[in-house]
């Protein structure tokens, strides 16, 4: 069981209410944001998948380094940019998070401190060898997989 620092706990929660940004033709910035922050959660796990599936070389630097930034980008304090008003349904064709998200009995700040823990518990033995750091991969993997399936809208 990993404990996670308190200001990791503070910081988890997605729903919290915040201003929302006007959408403009250079599209909305927190939605920006956060695509910014799936691309670099997609970026990171890429190089540990890779290496799991053998298709590049297990080395302990570069797995080390992967699930540190994946554990360091999932500790970072997104409530500025799961803003109200930027679901999918207020701006179709630019978000594909689901208005659920904000809505009452929303789990998405949950899963996300699931995903966190599991980041960083991935983390703490990616550069023990591969076995160790597949071993890890798999609730990381679940986290990504049970947010999308509950909160991310299909591509439009
Ligand atoms: C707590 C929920 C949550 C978790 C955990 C999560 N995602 Fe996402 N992800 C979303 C939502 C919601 C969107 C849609 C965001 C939008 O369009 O505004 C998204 C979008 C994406 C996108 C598309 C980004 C783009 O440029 O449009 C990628 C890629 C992605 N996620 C990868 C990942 C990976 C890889 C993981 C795990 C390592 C992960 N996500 C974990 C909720 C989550």
């Amino acid at each position: 069981m990993v404990r996670i620092p308190l200001a990791l706990a503070l910081t988890c929660g997605l729903a919290v209410a915040g201003t929302a940004f006007a959408g403009g033709h250079a599209g909305n910035p927190a939605v920006s944001a956060r695509k910014a922050h799936m691309q670099l959660y997609s970026f990171n796990l890429g190089i540990l998948g890779a290496m799991a599936k053998g298709e590049t070389e297990y080395n302990a630097d570069a797995a080390a380094a992967a699930a540190s930034n994946l554990a360091a980008v999932a500790s970072l304090n997104q409530s500025a940019y799961w803003v109200p008003g930027t679901s999918s349904d207020d701006l179709p064709g630019e978000s594909r998070a689901k208005p659920e998200i904000w809505q009452a009995g929303s789990t998405a700040a949950e899963i996300g401190m699931s995903f966190a823990e599991a980041a960083a518990a991935l983390a703490a033995v990616a550069g023990d060898g591969k076995d160790a750091m597949a071993g890890a991969m798999g609730a990381v993997g679940k986290g990504c997989g049970d947010c999308h399936k509950a909160y991310r809208a299909p591509r439009n």
